[in-house]
């Protein structure tokens, strides 16, 4: 795995003198590579849509929506943050295991593509609103469990999606009342190995094949994805050759039928982004308690969330400097919880006060899935960085004021 950020070290000390840490850097030419990668290994015909609840940055989603990405949106709130970025509601499709009456109406008077609903009510909550008719697709939990994915969201008793064998009871009861012309499926994210996702979308096109005339004319396919890419030290990936003549394969296969889907779909979060992201931070504070030496770092759990809930905990960490002398420390954050581990002890340079460590692999389920406010610290400030060195600022440091959130009536 490359490292995105690509400009001489002299231009970090610039940007950090400008900027101040913690900082994030993101990179315009990793989302390239990684997005034509995966473009590359998908079948054609298909469409990538992106996950946006991997990362809601706009710079990332201006990236994606030049090109041509569309985008899978999970609440009012991400919707209302794609539109605002400028993003066709076209483009879109809403999902989420149950939908809020402002996500539904939103989505409904912006006319996006299409709704993925998990359950009955979640679909009779869309018709009750719907004041035209919208793209209904049904998420199907099916019932087999397959291989790697570390997190699963299907093949089991889940919040998601309804059971395979309830799938086309619901579509008979309610096809009158409604545009029900999809199926979607997604078991789990970080998927390592490409049989189990070429596993998935076989399952997903026969079960459609199956049962296509349950339909007045089936138009979506989403075959979801979980493209695995690690954030850690040792990497895993997955093979994308194997995918691609796996779900090439299968797409030729199946090409008579498939021909008469309009929309077949894949989704993607961590894979596009995970490695577009380095977090830039200064060494505050070294110390020792009863015999051990803790690095303190002015970013941690505030900035950095689920990722230090992995117990492996072996972060992307580099200096920028280099050092003769490395000794065993425990990396942590500077606010007061004891969840605050950054990194485990490990052999460590012997950084001092001032110096900067860089963390890299933070583009995904970073931002979006960490409590910023928490002791009252702000977010980062976010810049851009492309290949020639020139730099754009995405989002000021979050200022003091709103520290311990926005909103309160005083
Ligand atoms: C329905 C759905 N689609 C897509 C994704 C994105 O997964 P990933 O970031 O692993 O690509 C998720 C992640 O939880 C999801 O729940």
């Amino acid at each position: 795995m490359n490292h995105p950020y690509t400009a001489p070290v002299n231009d970090l000390a610039e940007l950090v003198k400008k900027y101040a840490t913690p900082l994030v850097i993101y990179s315009g030419d990793e989302l390239n590579k990684r997005l034509a990668t995966l473009q590359n290994t998908l079948p054609s015909g298909s469409r990538l849509l992106y996950s946006v609840k991997a990362n809601p940055n706009p710079f990332v989603l201006k990236h994606f929506n030049r090109a041509g990405l569309g985008f899978e949106v999970a609440s009012a709130g991400e919707l209302q943050h794609v539109l605002k970025s400028g993003i066709d509601p076209g483009n879109m499709a809403l999902g989420g295991p149950i939908k809020s009456k402002e996500a539904i109406a939103l989505a409904i008077s912006n006319r996006i593509l299409s709704f993925n609903v998990e359950s009955e009510r979640d679909l009779q909550n869309i018709i009750q609103s719907s004041g035209h008719r919208v793209n209904i697709s049904v998420r199907i939990n099916p019932g087999f469990t397959n291989g790697d994915s570390m997190l699963k969201m299907g093949g089991l008793s889940s919040q998601f999606g309804v059971d395979e064998n309830e799938v086309i009871p619901l579509i008979r009861k309610y096809r009158k009342f409604a545009s029900i012309n999809g199926l979607f499926m997604f078991t789990g994210s970080q998927y390592f190995d490409a049989r189990n996702i070429i596993q998935n979308t076989r399952y997903l096109a026969e079960f459609a094949e199956k049962h296509k005339d349950e339909f007045d004319h089936l138009d979506f396919l989403d075959f979801g994805g979980g493209f695995g890419v690690s954030d850690q030290a040792d990497p895993r990936e997955l093979d994308m050759e194997e995918l691609k003549s796996g779900l090439a394969g299968l797409f030729e296969m199946k090409r008579e039928f498939l021909g008469t889907v309009r929309y077949k779909f894949f989704e993607s979060g961590r894979y596009l982004t995970t490695t577009s992201a380095t977090l830039v931070s200064s060494v505050l504070d070294v110390k020792y308690s009863k015999g051990k030496k803790y690095i303190l770092l002015d970013t941690g759990i505030n900035h950095l969330g689920i990722k230090l809930f992995d117990p492996a905990r072996k972060l992307c960490i580099h200096t920028v400097k280099e050092y003769r002398q490395y000794s065993p420390a425990i990396l942590t954050g500077a606010s007061c919880t004891p969840l605050d581990i950054i990194q485990n002890e490990t052999e460590f340079a012997d950084v001092e006060t001032g110096d900067l460590v860089m963390i890299r692999n933070v583009g995904a389920y970073t931002a979006s899935l960490s409590p910023y406010n928490f002791c009252g610290f702000t977010h980062p400030a976010e810049v851009s960085l492309d290949a020639g060195g020139r730099v754009g600022l995405i989002r000021k440091r979050g200022e003091i004021e709103n520290s311990c959130g926005s909103g309160y009536l005083y």
